[in-house]
């Protein structure tokens, strides 16, 4: 993680650079004339310490004007159906009302166009496109990302959101990988990548990757990444959430070494109410269980504030990980996330990444 002294330091170039006015800024100026330099909401910043977040809390309304920002959200077709919505298209919605100008990625296009019809549908004048992208598939990604730099100059926010949990038995991608493993974590370090120079020339550009309270239950198996020898779901799952936090932190630490100019962030939803679990363990797993019949989990729009916060508040810091301050983290507003012992270890961080550069065949050099 990242010192206290440099995180405030980029704090204050981010505030001279970009005074950001929150909507409800935005709103409430407008309202009564006064000057654009009002920030509310996100001014006074989480400080580094860990556990329950000091941020004021802090809702959609407080991000701040986007014109002008190109967004990408992977993971973003999830529109609400059956009582349950994915966590991406609420952060899409959210950045499209802000006015950013945002790209959601996921595999099924019948669906990517109906969440962008939706989207269109709720945030008048939101300029939402839709593009194919199967993390779990090399090709797809490295097309999806020529795609996207043939249309665009920059790119200021990407979203690493998609997710999959493990189904009960193994599974592997079109290229020979696990699943789990596939989607979650080298399919955004890959896409990650392949997006740098569109992130290095954004404008103080960030990354978010979407991890889970679950990465303190993470083991990263160096013998066994792909869970050939013994798999198990949860396992899986845990372990591709700690390594996105790892990747998040490792992000940081080489923009900072290499100039990148490119912040890295994550954060966790705490629990929310979307496919997450019907579409993997599925409903009679225990974690179906605790889903059908136990009332903790938020609505997806509440579980999307952490990584919208992350993405746009002025007050977050590089390396930082931001959560739910409600009780262990489960539910409520942004706060600051506790960080995993292991998550810390940049040594950890620095094995996997060359493994994941040789298996993406990729490299951010
Ligand atoms: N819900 C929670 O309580 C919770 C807790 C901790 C962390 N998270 C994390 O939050 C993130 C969002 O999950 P969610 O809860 O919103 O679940 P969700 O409703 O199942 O949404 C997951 C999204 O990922 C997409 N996706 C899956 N595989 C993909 C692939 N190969 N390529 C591209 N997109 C793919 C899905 O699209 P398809 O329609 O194509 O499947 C869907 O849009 C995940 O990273 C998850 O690990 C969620």
């Amino acid at each position: 993680m990242i010192s206290v002294s440099s995180g405030q330091e980029y704090q204050s170039q981010l505030e001279a650079e970009r005074p950001a006015l929150s909507r409800r800024a935005f709103l409430q100026t407008s309202a009564v004339g006064a000057s654009v330099g009002l920030v509310a909401g996100c001014s006074s910043g989480p400080s580094n310490d860990r556990g329950a977040g000091r941020i004021p809390d802090w809702s959609a309304e407080d991000i701040p004007v986007l014109r002008g920002r190109t967004v990408l959200v992977t993971g973003a077709n999830g529109y609400p159906e059956n009582g349950r919505s994915g966590l991406g298209y609420h952060d899409a919605l959210a950045l499209a009302r802000a006015g950013a100008d945002v790209t959601i990625a996921s595999r099924n296009q019948t669906r990517g166009q109906e969440a962008v019809r939706r989207i269109r549908a709720e945030a008048l004048h939101a300029a939402v496109r839709f593009e194919r992208l199967d993390l779990a598939d090399l090709a797809s990604i490295r097309a999806f990302a020529r795609q996207m730099r043939n249309t665009h100059r920059s790119l200021d926010l990407l979203v690493n959101n998609a997710g999959v949990m493990g189904r009960l038995n193994r599974e592997v991608s079109v290229n020979g990988f696990e699943r789990v493993f596939a989607t979650n974590t080298l399919g955004h370090f890959v896409l990650t990548a392949e997006l740098m120079p569109l992130l290095r020339k954004g404008h103080m550009s960030r990354i978010v990757w979407v991890s889970s309270l679950r990465a303190g239950s993470g083991v990263l198996r160096f013998d066994d990444l792909q869970l050939q020898k013994n798999y198990d779901y949860a396992a899986a799952y845990d372990q591709s959430k700690l390594a996105n936090l790892l990747l998040a932190f490792e992000t940081e630490r080489r923009s900072r070494r290499y100039g990148w100019g490119v912040t890295s962030v994550a954060s966790h939803p705490g629990v929310a109410r979307t496919n997450l679990i019907p579409n993997g363990p599925g409903l009679e797993s225990p974690e179906g269980w605790r889903f059908q019949w136990l009332p903790i989990f938020q609505p997806a729009a509440t579980g999307a504030l952490p990584t919208l916060y992350a993405g746009t508040a002025a007050g977050v810091l590089p390396g930082g990980y931001y959560g739910p301050k409600g009780i262990a983290e489960l539910r409520g507003p942004p706060g600051v996330a506790q960080v995993p012992a292991a998550a810390r270890d940049s040594r950890l961080a620095q094995r996997l990444w060359p493994l994941l550069e040789r298996l993406g065949g990729t490299s951010f050099s």
